[in-house]
C-alpha cells in the first residue's frame, strides 16, 4: 500500500467514532480523505468546525455546513492528522500551516482522534521540522531564542497562515521532553503557537497499515 492508501484506511476507520451532531475537522491530505468519507454520512452531521480555509472549502463543497467555533459550544470529537506521533500520542503538527486553529479545536473537543499512515509513528519526535507560528515582526527575535534552545529555525518563505502570521520550521531538534519544550517555545514573546501537541496529546491514534487500521491508545 502507498502512504496515501494507508491514509484512506485510517480516515475511514475514524468515521466509526462519529455518531451525530457537531464535529471538529483538521487539515491536510489525511483529513481530506476523512472529509470525503464524512460526506457519505452527512445527514448525521449537524455542522463542522474547521481548522483551515482549505478544509472549510472542501467541507462546503461536499454540502457539509461549517460554523464558527464560538457558536459550536461543547462537542464530542475532533479528527486531525499529524506529521509525527510518538507512543504517548504526543504530536508534531503544522506541516500544512494550520497548527494554531488545530490546537484550539483540539483543546475544545472532548476527544481528539489522530489519523495517519503508519510512517508517522516514531520513537522520538523531532526528525520532522517543528513548525512554529510567529507574529511577522517577531520572526527574527523568535528565531534567535530558538537557536538558544538548540534548534535551527528556517523561515517558511512565501507562506502566510490563515491568521496572517508566518511559520518557522525548526530543524535539528531531538525532542526528549516534549511538554517542557512546548512550554519553553510557548513562552517566547512573538510565538503564536508551537506545533508540539504534548501537554494535550491525542486520545487515540488510528494508523493505516497494510493489514488495516490499527488503533493505539497513549502509552
Ligand atoms: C496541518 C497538519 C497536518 O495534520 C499534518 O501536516 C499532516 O498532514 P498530512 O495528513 O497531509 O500528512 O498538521 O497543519
Amino acid at each position: 500500500m502507498t502512504a496515501d492508501e494507508q491514509k484512506i484506511v485510517a480516515a475511514e476507520a475514524a468515521l466509526e467514532y462519529f455518531d451525530e451532531g457537531i464535529i471538529g475537522v483538521g487539515t491536510g491530505s489525511t483529513v481530506n480523505h476523512f472529509i470525503d468519507a464524512l460526506s457519505k454520512i452527512k445527514h448525521r452531521v449537524e455542522a463542522a468546525v474547521s481548522s483551515s480555509e482549505a478544509s472549510t472549502k472542501r467541507l462546503r463543497d461536499h454540502g457539509i455546513p461549517v460554523i464558527d467555533l464560538n457558536a459550536a459550544g461543547d462537542f464530542e470529537l475532533y479528527v486531525d492528522g499529524a506529521d509525527e506521533s510518538n507512543h504517548h500520542l504526543q504530536l508534531i503538527k503544522g506541516g500544512g500551516g494550520a497548527l494554531t486553529r488545530e490546537k484550539i479545536i483540539a483543546e475544545t473537543s472532548h476527544k481528539f482522534i489522530c489519523i495517519a499512515d503508519e510512517g508517522k509513528l516514531v520513537k522520538m519526535l523531532g526528525e520532522f521540522p517543528l513548525p512554529v507560528e510567529v507574529v511577522p515582526m517577531a520572526r527574527s527575535l523568535v528565531a534567535r531564542q530558538i537557536v538558544k534552545l538548540g534548534g535551527t529555525p528556517v523561515w517558511r518563505e512565501d507562506f502566510i497562515t490563515d491568521n496572517g502570521n508566518q511559520i518557522l520550521d525548526v530543524h535539528n531538534l531531538e525532542i526528549m521532553e516534549p511538554i517542557k519544550l512546548e512550554q519553553q517555545i510557548n513562552n517566547i514573546t512573538g510565538v503564536v503557537t508551537v506545533g508540539l501537541f504534548a501537554r494535550h496529546p491525542a486520545d487515540l491514534l488510528i494508523l493505516g497499515t497494510d493489514q488495516g487500521a490499527v488503533q493505539l491508545d497513549p502509552e
